[in-house]
């Protein structure tokens, strides 16, 4: 086992290297079926990105997402629109094949999250390994700890405060909106109900802008969607933060980080692309560090939307 021990929130170690002597080639292994699943549908890349987040912020990094069942996270309407599982069950089964029973879901997934930000042009990190599987998924915990995209920036950093994270590591966290979509569910309230009053536009939203999304979605339909960084929506680059700075981000949650001062400097500071790929790196290390499971909790489950 690896000598760079990191101490995890509960106290518990982490590893880089931790497959070194019983899984060494794990990280090849979940990187293959994983760049298979992109080159068929690329969407599959925001889709495990966006895991990483609704994994971490509920019950820590423990594979609950991944979960089937009637009352879990997974079936949350929040987490409805969430995609990309059969890129993990790809990756896992691989894993399996060749080291069963050693490697958690909440690895692989971790592993998977780093890969999709390189296929999609974004950064490199090392990724500590270790995680075990959590055996509880509640659907209930979602909306405690998921954000909906109508927060102010108040809201936000209390959420994320709580979870460890300061304004600058939050302001870079919610880069990885440089790719995927929301859907019209997300940003309806700006262009045809705002403040309650349904002629209403948001009045932040440039007017070309917010015609361009009216015309996309022009009435309540669930099966429309908008990328959420509209220039070049499948790179993962600093476009996100230039587009918030003119005025056009999709998510009013997106759009408050800036105008207001805690998180202002660093939007203008993630256009800069050195620094947004160092702090975006780090940033991930410490979400994948997020109340994990170690050593004799959980368990390493076979298939990760089944408990064993
Ligand atoms: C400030 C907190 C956040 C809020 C309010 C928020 C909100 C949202 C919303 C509303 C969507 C669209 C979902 C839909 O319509 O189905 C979305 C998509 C996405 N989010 Fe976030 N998010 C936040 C933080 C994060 C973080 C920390 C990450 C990852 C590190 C992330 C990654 C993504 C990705 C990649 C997508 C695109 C998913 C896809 O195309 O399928 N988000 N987010």
């Amino acid at each position: 086992m690896s000598t760079i021990p990191v101490n995890t929130e509960d106290g518990a170690d982490l590893h880089y290297d931790f497959f070194e002597h019983n899984c060494p080639e794990v990280e090849n292994i979940v990187c293959n079926p994983i760049y298979e699943s992109y080159l068929k549908n690329s969407t599959i890349a925001p889709g495990v990105l966006r895991m990483a987040y609704h994994d971490c912020f509920v019950r820590g990094c423990d594979a609950s997402l991944l979960l089937e069942g009637p009352d879990s996270e997974k079936s949350h309407p929040i987490n409805a629109p969430m995609h990309g599982f059969e890129a993990i069950d790809a990756a896992k089964e691989e894993v399996e094949k060749a080291c069963p029973g050693v490697v958690s879901c909440a690895d692989v997934l971790q592993f998977a999250v780093r890969d999709v930000v390189i296929l999609t042009g974004g950064c490199d990190w090392r990724v500590l390994a270790g995680r075990r599987d959590g055996l509880v998924s509640n659907s209930t915990e979602v909306p405690k700890n998921i954000l909906a995209p109508d927060k102010k920036v108040s809201d936000l950093l209390q959420a994320f405060q709580k979870k460890g994270f300061n304004a600058a590591q939050m302001v870079t966290l919610t880069g990885a909106h440089t790719i995927g979509r929301a859907s019209w569910f997300a940003f309806d309230v700006r262009i045809h109900n705002f403040s309650g009053d349904q002629s209403k536009v948001d009045p932040s939203l440039p007017p070309l802008f917010a015609s361009i999304l009216k015309k996309k979605c022009p009435s309540a339909n669930l099966t429309k969607w908008v990328n959420l960084e509209v220039i070049t929506p499948r790179r993962f680059d600093t476009q996100y933060y230039k587009n918030l700075i003119h005025k056009i981000g999709l998510l009013t949650s997106d759009m408050s980080m800036v105008a207001d001062s805690h998180t202002q400097e660093q939007v203008y500071m993630n256009t800069n692309w050195q620094k947004f790929s160092s702090n975006f790196a780090d940033a991930m290390v410490d979400l994948s560090k997020l109340d994990v499971l170690t050593v004799q909790s959980g368990e390493i489950r076979l298939k990760c939307r089944f408990v064993n």
